[in-house]
């Protein structure tokens, strides 16, 4: 009967999408033949049997049949020696306790939410008990369980551990789907793969055709993406009674999602760990006796970097979380403790890790105490290489016979991962240097010891995960216990909080959902793609809605780039955006690049954006780093700056000799790798979407063009531009909204004293007590009049920042008024929207 209702369901999803016609979203028949097939726009995450050749009944037979064998399967599996290690296994976890309870609750609610500390099984084992539940009632040939990650290296851990505890290999019954990559069947029912995918999926398939339970996890952290997916499928939910959807956290917090979901049940899994030590920065000082350096002494890394940004803009841009921290420094009572102690929080910075103090803690650690692996948790991949490296060089802590020394963040290789969660050999000291993923999304069971440095950012290597990159801000309390909680999984563990206990005490209970704080052009796009209607009015559905400011200011910026029409469709250019899963203006970029044949440099551009600090300059060699970077700065341009240092190394690498040009230039080795690899995964985005047919020498065709290239930057960055007005004897700058604004000393435009240009375009600007910009590029008054955004009837009208806008506010009406002229005799002719 069972099977029968379910055949039912299934084959009338099926009719009512065939009937459907299909949508008329542009011809993206390209990415259906594209060698990495991955793009994902019309490609089903689960593939289908054929049923309407076949009546019902005889697809209810072939179902049948094939769940008959997923259970025998199942059953001799269970059977076996290592089958049955893996099932007590399972049952060991906490989450096996509730598993009755679930189930039950599944089965009678269309949506569950499930709360449990991480590690106590909830994304590995949850979607077998609902997968083993339909197989023993022979449903399971119609169970497809969709299960989506934040990030795709948990997506791709997590089913590689979930197909090993069903021995089998992955891509049979368990698979995954990340952007680019994937492992799955057409016999896979359980499928791991990124909130973006199911996304991405929703564009083709509205009603989710064939998949019978959603997991959507980690909504604890907040994210843009899983906050979008619940408001889509919060709608979604009454056309497909028979869908259930099940949200999991790692936090207890779960209220708030309940009464979203008209007080859907919430079941609480009780968790357990060791109890657990926390040393805060004033104990680990008095127990190593340790003395921190006044920072402006210190050639660390970080605290370097700092003081080129304190030199450049004194002390005042704090934010509101920085200065509490420092107020509750300030009024902190640190009497108990010596007066060496007191004197080194003195010059304890708050802004910066200190690499030395991780240094010395883990030398301790290894050097002292007892077995058990160690957890640091860092701001972001360059943090850790940077740590990394300087950990490498010490003679016990780099040393390959006393430390395994790994790194775990969103962009490492699958084979690194692996060694995770490994135990090493004996007397072989495990430390894991990881970002906030080991938060709550990876488990490492045999962690003792963990480091929190307090901090967190959104990795500034993955562009592509649309996120802006942000300075590392505080973490919350919340996210400071679940780091701490991660020492005591096994036995007791010990916490280092590398920040005062008063500094703890200062930061938020919990933190803010991404889209309540970050730009949501990326998300308004996206909106627009699946057709929810008006944005305005879908975000003011979602579970937290953003300010209306922050809607309007990403509306009108969208506009003013050409991605969206005055009645706020998606333009042309629009809709190739939604589809490439960056930033628009990375995205923008691209796209010329490709049609004007200049692709080579404007890939190093669009990636040199993402990745940072590609020029170093070390404190005692400041002269000597400035004069190798002089070498590649010669066209008042940041960005063609990193193309030519990009290409000399690219052309040292093939003589094996790119490590050693990097050091001899100042150049980080490692962000050269970093532009490297996502030079390659954009290119192949463009040529799955089919703007470049990926022959070298015709999409390079004008790649030596210095002004084309500058013309195709310009594109990609406007609004970002300011006017440059020579006096006699520099120059300054101009933005109509900020008046005067600085350049960042790096900048190569900084060592200029004119600008043979009348206009710099920047990717970025941040306010300090000056606006300061950072990496700039000249552009010529015809550049900004045919690349900058669109001028459409708003400009008239108050949208200032559209090119019309700044043309009349920085030239002589009668200039401006040419120039304009000029520019829609032009749109005219190439119909640009
Ligand atoms: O999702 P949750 O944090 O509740 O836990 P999980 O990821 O399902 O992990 C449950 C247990 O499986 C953990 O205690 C890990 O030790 C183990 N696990 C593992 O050994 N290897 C993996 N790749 C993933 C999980
Ligand atoms: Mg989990």
């Amino acid at each position: 009967f069972n099977l029968s209702r379910r055949v039912d369901a299934y084959l009338g999803e099926y009719l009512s999408e065939k009937s459907k016609v299909k949508g008329s979203f542009p011809d993206f028949s390209l990415a259906r033949t594209s060698s990495t097939g991955s793009i994902g726009t019309d490609e089903g995450l689960f593939e289908q049997p054929e049923p309407l050749l076949s009546s019902k009944v005889v697809v209810e037979k072939i179902l049948r049949r094939r769940s008959l064998e997923m259970l025998d399967q199942q059953q001799t599996w269970q059977e076996s020696p290592e089958g049955r290690r893996m099932l007590e296994f399972g049952r060991s976890l906490p989450a096996y306790k509730e598993k009755e309870a679930m189930l039950t609750v599944i089965s009678k609610n269309q949506v569950v939410i499930i709360s449990g500390e991480t590690g106590c099984g909830k994304t590995t084992q949850i979607p077998q008990f609902i997968l083993e539940t339909e197989i023993e009632s022979i449903c399971g040939a119609v169970c497809k369980i969709i299960c989506t990650q934040p990030r795709r290296i948990s997506a791709m851990s997590v089913s590689e551990r979930v197909a090993l505890e069903r021995g089998e290999k992955l891509g049979e019954s368990v698979g995954y789907k990340v952007r680019l990559e994937g492992m799955k069947g057409k016999d896979t029912h359980i499928l791991f793969c990124t909130t973006g995918i199911l996304l991405r999926r929703l564009l083709a398939d509205r009603n989710l055709k064939g998949v019978t339970h959603v997991i959507v996890d980690e909504i604890h952290e907040r994210g843009m993406n899983e906050d979008f997916l619940l408001t889509v499928l919060k709608d979604l939910l009454p056309h497909r009674p028979e869908l259930r959807l099940i949200l999991m956290s790692a936090t207890l917090d779960a209220e708030l999602f309940s009464s979203y979901f008209d007080a859907a049940p919430i079941i609480k899994i009780p968790g357990f760990t060791y109890p657990i030590k926390s040393h805060f920065l004033e104990d680990i000082l008095e127990m190593t006796g340790y003395r921190l350096t006044p920072y402006n002494q210190i050639d660390d890394y970080g605290q370097e970097r700092l003081w080129k940004m304190s030199k450049q803009a004194p002390r005042k841009r704090k934010s509101q979380i920085v200065s509490a921290v420092e107020d509750a420094l300030r009024a902190a009572d640190f009497k108990n403790y010596s007066q060496q102690t007191r004197e080194s929080l003195l010059c304890w910075n708050p802004d910066s890790i200190g690499f030395n103090l991780i240094e010395h803690i883990l030398y301790n650690i290894c050097e002292n105490e007892r077995p058990g692996a160690v957890l640091v948790f860092m701001t972001g991949w360059d943090d850790i290489s940077s740590l990394k490296d300087k950990l490498l060089i010490h003679p016990i802590l780099g040393d390959p016979n006393q430390v395994l020394l790994l790194a775990c963040h969103g962009s490492m290789a699958s084979s690194e991962q692996r060694l995770i969660f490994e135990e090493p050999e004996d007397g072989l000291r495990k430390i894991v240097l990881a970002t906030n993923i080991a938060e709550t999304s990876i488990t490492i069971n045999d962690v003792v010891f963990v480091l929190d440095c307090g901090k967190a950012k959104e990795t500034s290597y993955d562009a592509l995960n649309n996120t802006p990159c942000l300075l590392p801000s505080w973490i919350s309390k919340v996210s400071a216990l679940q780091r701490r909680g991660r020492a005591g999984r096994t036995q007791p563990g010990e916490c280092y909080h590398l920040y005062p206990r008063c500094v703890y005490n200062a930061f938020v209970e919990y933190q803010l959902a991404e889209i309540l704080r970050t730009p949501l052009q990326s998300l308004c796009l996206q909106i627009k793609s699946l057709k929810l209607g008006s944005i305005s009015e879908f975000l003011s559905r979602a579970l937290q809605s953003p300010e209306l400011l922050a809607v309007q200011n990403a509306i009108e910026h969208l506009k003013i780039i050409g991605a969206l029409d005055e009645i706020e469709d998606l333009t042309i250019l629009g809709r190739y955006l939604t589809i490439l899963p960056m930033e628009p203006k990375l995205g923008k970029m691209l796209i010329l690049g490709a049609i004007f044949n200049c692709l080579d440099p404007i890939l190093t551009v669009a990636a040199g954006l993402s990745a940072r600090d590609l020029f170093l300059t070390p404190m005692d060699k400041k002269d000597l780093a400035e004069a190798a970077k002089s070498q590649f700065s010669r066209d008042y341009s940041d960005h063609l700056a990193l193309v030519r240092a990009y290409e000399s190394w690219k052309a040292a690498e093939i003589d094996l000799a790119g490590y050693e040009y990097c050091w001899k230039n100042f150049l980080s080795a490692q962000s050269m790798k970093a532009i490297d690899a996502l030079r390659r995964e954009f290119f192949s985005l463009l040529k799955d979407i089919g703007l470049t047919d990926g022959n070298a020498t015709t999409c390079n065709a004008w790649s030596h063009d210095v002004h084309l290239i500058r013309a195709v930057i310009c594109y990609g960055l406007y609004p970002g531009i300011c006017s440059v007005v020579h006096n006699e004897k520099s120059f300054s700058l101009k933005t109509m909204e900020d008046g005067q604004v600085l350049l960042y000393l790096n900048s190569v435009n900084a060592r200029e004293t004119k600008i043979p240009y009348p206009w710099l375009i920047f990717n970025e600007k941040i306010k300090v007590n000056s606006v300061f910009l950072r990496d700039s590029t000249a552009v010529s008054d015809s550049m900004v009049l045919l690349f900058g955004g669109s001028i459409s009837k708003g400009d008239a009208d108050g949208h200032l920042k559209m090119l019309g806008g700044y043309l009349e506010f920085f030239m002589k009406p009668a200039v401006a008024n040419m120039y304009l002229t000029i520019r829609r005799e032009l749109d005219k002719l190439i119909q640009i929207k």
